[in-house]
C-alpha cells in the first residue's frame, strides 16, 4: 500500500516505518522534526511538514496516491499537557482534524491512530479492557480521546475506517541497532534508568513507594516498540482489506513495578547506581496493565519480545551505542 506516516521521525514512528518498509509498503513520512530525528527516517520518502497546514497534507496525499494513513504525530508529555492544555488540544486534536479533512478531500478511507492508555485515567478494572470507562486525568489523554471520538464521527459521516491503538508503556529499541528512543527532554522510566547506568545521571528517583502495590512503587505494562510497530502493520493491512473500525489495547498483560524495572536494569547492564525514593508524581495511577486479548484474537497479533529483560536489553544496546 501507499502509506502516509505522520510522526514517522519519532521513536515509535521510526519503528513503524521500518516495519512497513520490511513488508514492502511504499511509505511517505510526514514530520515537522520538532521532536523527531531526520536520521530516524531510514527509508521511503520524507516530507518536512506540519499538520497545521491542511493544504500541504492534501497535496502530499494526492502526489503520492496515499491509500492509508498511520497517524502518530503528537505531543505526548503528560506534565506539559497540564501546564499548556492549548498546545495539546491544538496539535493532537485540531491538527488531527486537518488530517481527516485532507483524507476526505483525497478519498483516503483508512487510518491507524496512535492512542494511549492515558485515555482510561484511573482504571476501574485490571487488566484494562477496551470497553472499560475512559475518564482521562490529564489533557494529553483527553486530547487523544477527543480524536478517537472524531474518528468515530468521520467513520459515520464520511466512511473512513479506523483502528485506534491504545499503547501502554512503549519501551526497547530495534535489535538491529539502527534506531531507538531519543527524547529530549527524556521523562520515561527505562531510558532514564539506562542513562543512570551510563553515568549520564547521578541517580534514579522512584516517584513514590507508598502505592498499594506489591513493593509500593507503580506498576506498568511495558511493551516492546517492535511489537507495537508490528500491530500497526497488521492494522493498516487489515483496513486495506476492508476491515471495519476498531479500538485495541496494546500491552503484554504483565505488570512490573518501578523497583523491578530498576533491578532488571542493574542485572542487564551489570552496573550499580544510586536509587532514591522521591515523592509521588502528580497524576500517576498505581497500576496500569492491559488486556490485549482483543487484538490477539481479531488481528492475530502476538508479541515477539514480551519479557522485560529482553525489552531492556535491546534498549541498553541502543543507549550504549550513543543513540543518534
Ligand atoms: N518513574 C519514576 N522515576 C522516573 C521516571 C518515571 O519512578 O524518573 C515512574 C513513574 O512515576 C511511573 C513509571 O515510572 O510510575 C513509568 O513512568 P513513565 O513516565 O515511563 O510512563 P507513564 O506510565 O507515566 O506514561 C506512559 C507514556 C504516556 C502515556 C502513559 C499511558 O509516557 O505517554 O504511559 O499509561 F500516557
Amino acid at each position: 500500500m501507499n502509506i502516509l506516516v505522520t510522526g514517522g521521525a519519532g521513536y515509535i514512528g521510526s519503528h513503524v516505518l521500518k516495519a512497513l518498509l520490511k513488508e514492502g509498503h511504499q511509505v511517505v513520512t510526514f514530520d515537522n522534526l520538532q521532536k523527531g530525528h531526520r536520521e530516524a527516517v531510514i527509508g521511503g520518502k520524507f516530507v518536512e511538514g506540519d499538520l497545521s497546514d491542511q493544504k500541504h497534507i492534501e497535496n502530499v496525499m494526492a502526489e503520492n496516491k496515499i491509500e492509508g494513513v498511520i497517524h502518530l504525530a503528537a505531543d505526548s508529555l503528560v506534565g506539559e499537557s497540564m501546564e499548556n492544555p492549548a498546545k495539546y488540544y491544538r496539535n493532537n486534536f485540531a491538527n488531527g482534524i486537518n488530517l481527516l479533512e485532507a483524507m476526505v478531500k483525497n478519498d483516503v478511507k483508512n487510518i491507524v491512530f496512535s492512542s494511549t492508555a492515558a485515555v482510561y485515567g484511573e482504571p476501574d478494572q485490571i487488566p484494562i479492557k477496551e470497553k472499560n470507562q475512559t475518564v482521562p486525568t490529564n489533557t494529553y489523554g483527553e486530547s487523544k480521546l477527543f480524536f478517537e471520538k472524531a474518528l468515530k464521527r468521520y467513520d459515520d459521516i464520511h466512511g473512513i475506517n479506523f483502528v485506534s491503538l491504545r499503547y501502554f508503556n512503549a519501551a526497547g529499541a530495534d535489535p538491529e541497532g539502527e534506531i531507538g528512543e531519543a527524547h529530549d527532554p527524556e521523562t520515561h522510566l527505562i531510558p532514564i534508568v539506562l542513562q543512570t547506568a551510563l553515568g549520564i545521571r547521578d541517580k534514579i528517583y522512584i516517584f513514590g513507594d507508598d502505592y498499594p502495590t506489591r513493593d509500593g512503587s507503580c506498576i506498568r505494562d511495558y511493551i516492546h516498540v517492535n511489537d507495537l510497530a508490528a500491530a500497526h502493520v497488521l492494522a493498516v493491512e487489515a483496513l486495506g482489506a476492508g476491515k471495519e473500525s476498531s479500538i485495541y489495547n496494546l500491552g503484554n498483560g504483565e505488570g512490573y513495578s518501578v523497583k523491578e524495572v530498576i533491578d532488571t536494569v542493574k542485572e542487564v547492564t551489570d552496573r550499580d547506581f544510586e536509587v532514591e525514593v522521591a515523592k509521588r508524581r502528580a497524576g500517576d495511577p498505581a497500576v496500569l496493565i492491559a488486556s490485549s486479548d482483543k487484538i490477539q484474537q481479531e488481528l492475530n497479533w502476538q508479541p515477539e519480545y514480551p519479557e522485560l529483560e529482553k525489552i531492556i536489553s535491546t534498549a541498553w544496546q541502543w543507549h550504549k551505542s550513543g543513540g543518534f
